[in-house]
């Protein structure tokens, strides 16, 4: 059979018509698939060792594609490889760029693969590197929170629930909370990585190879954990990417939190931090403004995460087995989510770096508005009230401090004793805010020496890589 001419298909032999013009552009995806070019590299050399030791190349063929597949790469790599839009997919590109550099010999890469399992390869591989990346970049993110936590150690502001002042807590507990959460992010990336650690390449294109493939030695070559068990399935599998997506968008959900406090928080109502210029903007309009637009979009963008999230799983929704044209859909949800999510954590730890709190402001806000009188129930529940009582009486003396339009701790201890005569002198003493934060010890808590072990946990959590 003749060599294929520079611009016909692979599969030229078949057809007598060309492709229309519209229909060509419309299926073709290398305008977005292109980036997967390094894993389609890996994963073709990894063949073609394979190909090699089931005796398919010579050690020179194999020589041969290998060198070959190396100058396709520093074309890519510099800059200087020819696309062709008309040869669909970075894999048909990349074949077809090897047969020109080493000839027909090239022609045997594509021995017992198929796209199929070439593709679902590639998306794997890709999503190692990515999900390496991504857990550096959270790693970042949580280093910034946990020193602007350590730096304001101590500082109390207020806690709340259902966004009303509800019982002081310290601002490094604050901050601390969404170290926490962004670990678990790390963790449900980590265990995303396992499942997409399976070998799908020797499935063909649905059926297996018909070659003798040594499919759990081609699983180590490419450090995957194991080859896949069924071949339908692994061509039509993108559970791990379905999975990778709802990870980043419960990521984007924690980071749309952080940036709704600190947006909420920057506020002339709130006034407990100010942006810097450098991650703020001002109006066309109005001169006297400065507007949060960072952490704003920070919050806005988590809405393509959850679309891209939602916009996959409708693709692969009641998709017959096994590989479907449709299943090309997944690429561009898949990285958009990708850039999206490495856009917000290049932004965040500079941005929380310049963050100036007001600790003055937080400091008064934390003990207004009745912060502690569940420490005066406590009080009463250690004097041997039941609760629920505790919780009644104080109930009474909040409802006479608002009347007389006064904190609890301006009440006398005569004013008190009219609610209950288990109140004494040492009252005053557990309404501070410092004792409310102290009170609360016990792991996981707000008090000081509390969040000083959280933060010594955090950092350690911080420090390693997945
Ligand atoms: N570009 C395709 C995709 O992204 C690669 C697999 C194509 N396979 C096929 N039989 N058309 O899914």
């Amino acid at each position: 059979m003749a060599a294929p001419t520079p611009l016909g298909k692979p599969w030229g032999g078949r057809f007598t018509e060309s492709p229309h013009p519209t229909a060509e552009g419309f299926t073709a995806s290398l305008s977005f698939d292109r980036r997967l070019w390094p894993s389609d590299l890996e994963g073709s050399r990894a063949w073609a060792r394979a190909l090699e030791r089931a005796h398919l190349l010579s050690l020179e063929e194999l020589e041969q594609i290998l060198r070959g597949l190396d100058e396709v790469g520093q074309e890519l790599a510099g800059g200087t490889f020819p696309f062709r839009a008309e040869l669909e997919d970075i894999h048909m590109n990349i074949e077809r760029r090897l047969q020109e550099k080493v000839g027909p010999i090239g022609g045997k890469l594509h021995t017992g693969r198929s796209r199929n399992d070439q593709i679902a390869l590639d998306e794997r591989l890709y999503l190692r590197d990515v999900i390496g990346r991504l857990d550096r970049e959270l790693r970042e993110v949580q280093s910034a929170l946990i020193s602007r936590a350590e730096e304001h150690l101590g500082v109390p502001m207020p806690g709340y629930t259902h966004l009303q002042r509800a019982q002081p807590v310290l601002l490094s507990h604050h901050l601390l909370a969404y170290v926490f959460m962004l670990q678990r992010d790390r963790e449900r990336y980590r265990d995303c990585l396992g499942r997409a650690s399976v070998l799908p390449l020797g499935s063909g294109a649905l059926a297996g190879t018909a070659f003798a493939i040594d499919r759990e030695a081609l699983a180590r070559d490419l450090g995957f954990e194991r080859a896949s068990s069924n071949s339908l399935d692994a061509v039509s599998d993108r559970d791990f990417l379905v999975e990778f997506l709802c990870a980043g968008s419960i990521l984007g959900m924690h980071l749309s939190r952080l940036a709704a406090d600190l947006t909420l928080w920057a506020t002339a109502e709130f006034g407990f931090v100010e942006f810097s210029d450098a991650f703020a903007t001002g109006s066309s309009i109005m001169p006297q403004k400065k507007n949060p637009d960072v952490a704003e979009l920070i919050r806005g963008k988590c809405g393509r995460l959850y679309g891209n999230l939602v916009a996959v799983l409708t693709t692969l929704k009641g998709l017959p087995l096994a590989y479907n044209s449709d299943m090309q859909e997944d690429k561009e949800p898949l990285f958009d989510s990708i850039d999206t999510l490495e856009a917000i954590l290049a932004v965040l730890p500079p941005m929380l770096a310049s963050l100036a709190f007001n600790v003055e402001r937080m400091r008064e806000a934390a003990g207004a508005g009745y912060s502690t009188a569940t420490d005066l129930a406590d009080y009463l529940v250690r004097r041997g009230l039941p609760f629920r009582q505790a919780h009644e009486v104080v109930g009474r003396v909040v409802r006479h401090a608002i009347d007389a339009t006064r904190p609890l701790q301006r009440l006398s201890l005569e004013e008190f004793r009219r609610f209950s005569p288990l109140f004494a002198a040492d009252v005053f003493d557990a309404i501070s805010v410092e004792a409310s934060l102290r009170a609360r010890s016990a792991p996981g808590g707000t008090a000081p020496e509390a969040v000083r072990r959280a933060l010594a946990e955090a950092k350690t959590l911080a420090a390693e890589g997945l």
